[in-house]
């Protein structure tokens, strides 16, 4: 079998090496089936199984009240930039948003073909290295909701609390850290997130919707565009991404054959820990991008002191057998994606890897 490496990616990203060789062992053939799950129907009783199984396996691992729905969906987590306040805005037609990097404002500009944005904080001016406090957002009372991105991809930033709203119903895109911990829920009216991270293969989106919110979806919404619809249909009004929704149950299940969320954050913990020591302890040499308090668990971004040095290190990181340690065009550096899949082996090796080269290049 060829050799696997070590896939720092920021997404599609390293899944758990036990869900890659089930779905193999069985993608000839789904055991009782006789079929692939690339060939059966949506509509079958076998993956119905699957489907409904998924559900569940995320109900329990995340603690969802039946006050909530939960939706694989498409269109990626930049559909659901619009999705959200196409459904949520109205009536009042404004929202708060808490800007904390590209995601955000992403968000931003498609909320605003909806109506009126209340940026509640941004930390644009300071390139996004850090999370606002709470004393530094500027809610409106009257807003629909208070969107914010839970973890910031791009700038390795991430919010360890989620901010406090009061009675206004709060919104998270949760794309690059879902499922890393145990959060709260009921917080929550709505949480989205891409699969493609931490959860499973590109093409679905995970969104779980508090029932009540269903209100406020107006019929004259596109179809396709409105949460009733895919509630209704339980994300069967259309062809759903099969593949994608077997995959993210095998990866509930190995979270759970893991000890559940809990383990999952000891584990996300550790990894980060060891990354950011390393970085810390280099004396200057690598440069983390966050500020200590806003540091993410799931993406650990750095520079050097040069541009040349870094390609460098990248060019001798990819010989060495790892991938994916470019930072993200826009802010450059580099950046360890280590989500849950990540095994704590690759993370030592890539600290004894930077160790070595700052030792030969310091
Ligand atoms: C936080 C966050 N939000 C949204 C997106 C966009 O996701 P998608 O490509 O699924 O539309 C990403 C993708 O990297 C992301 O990291």
């Amino acid at each position: 079998m060829e050799k696997r490496i070590y896939n720092f990616s920021a997404g599609p990203a390293i899944l758990p090496e036990d869900v890659i060789k089930e779905t193999q062992e069985n993608l000839f053939s789904l055991p009782g089936v006789g079929m692939s799950i690339l060939e059966i129907s949506h509509r079958s009783k076998a993956f119905d199984k699957i489907h409904n199984e998924a559900k569940q396996e995320l109900k329990s691992l995340l603690g969802i009240s039946d006050d909530y729905e939960m939706l694989f969906l498409q269109g990626g987590a930049s559909l659901q930039f619009s999705m959200v306040p196409l459904n949520l805005m109205p009536p009042k037609n404004k929202a708060d948003y808490i800007v904390t990097g590209s995601w955000s404002k992403k968000a931003v500009k498609e909320a605003k073909r909806v109506g009126t944005v209340n940026i509640a904080a941004t930390t644009e001016n300071e390139t996004f290295k850090r999370i606002p406090k709470q004393a530094e957002l500027k809610f409106d009372p009257g807003a629909s909701y208070v969107h914010y991105t839970s973890n910031n991809t791009i700038y390795g930033t991430q919010w360890h609390i989620e901010p406090e709203v009061g009675n206004v119903p709060l919104i998270c895109d949760a794309s690059s850290d879902i499922i890393h911990k145990k959060i709260d829920v009921n917080k929550y009216a709505l949480i989205y997130a891409g699969a493609q991270k931490n959860m499973g293969p590109s093409g679905v989106t995970f969104v779980i919707i508090r029932k009540d919110l269903l209100e406020r979806s107006s019929d004259s919404l596109h179809t396709m565009l409105n949460y009733k619809t895919h509630v209704e249909n339980n994300s069967l009004y259309n062809t759903p991404n099969t593949f994608g929704i077997y995959i993210i149950g095998l990866i509930a299940k190995w979270i759970k054959k893991l000890g559940g969320l809990d383990s999952m954050y000891k584990i996300n913990r550790e990894k980060a820990d060891l990354l950011y020591k390393c970085i810390d302890e280099s004396g200057g040499y690598y440069k983390g991008h966050a500020e200590k308090e806003s540091r993410s668990l799931m993406n650990i971004t750095f520079n050097l002191a040069t541009e040349e040095l870094e390609k460098k290190l990248i060019a001798e990181a990819t010989a060495a057998g790892f991938d994916g340690l470019k930072g993200h065009r826009s802010v450059g550096g580099l950046r360890a994606s280590i989500y849950n899949a990540f095994p704590k082996k690759g993370v030592e090796y890539l600290v004894s890897f930077m160790k070595d080269f700052q030792k030969k290049n310091g």
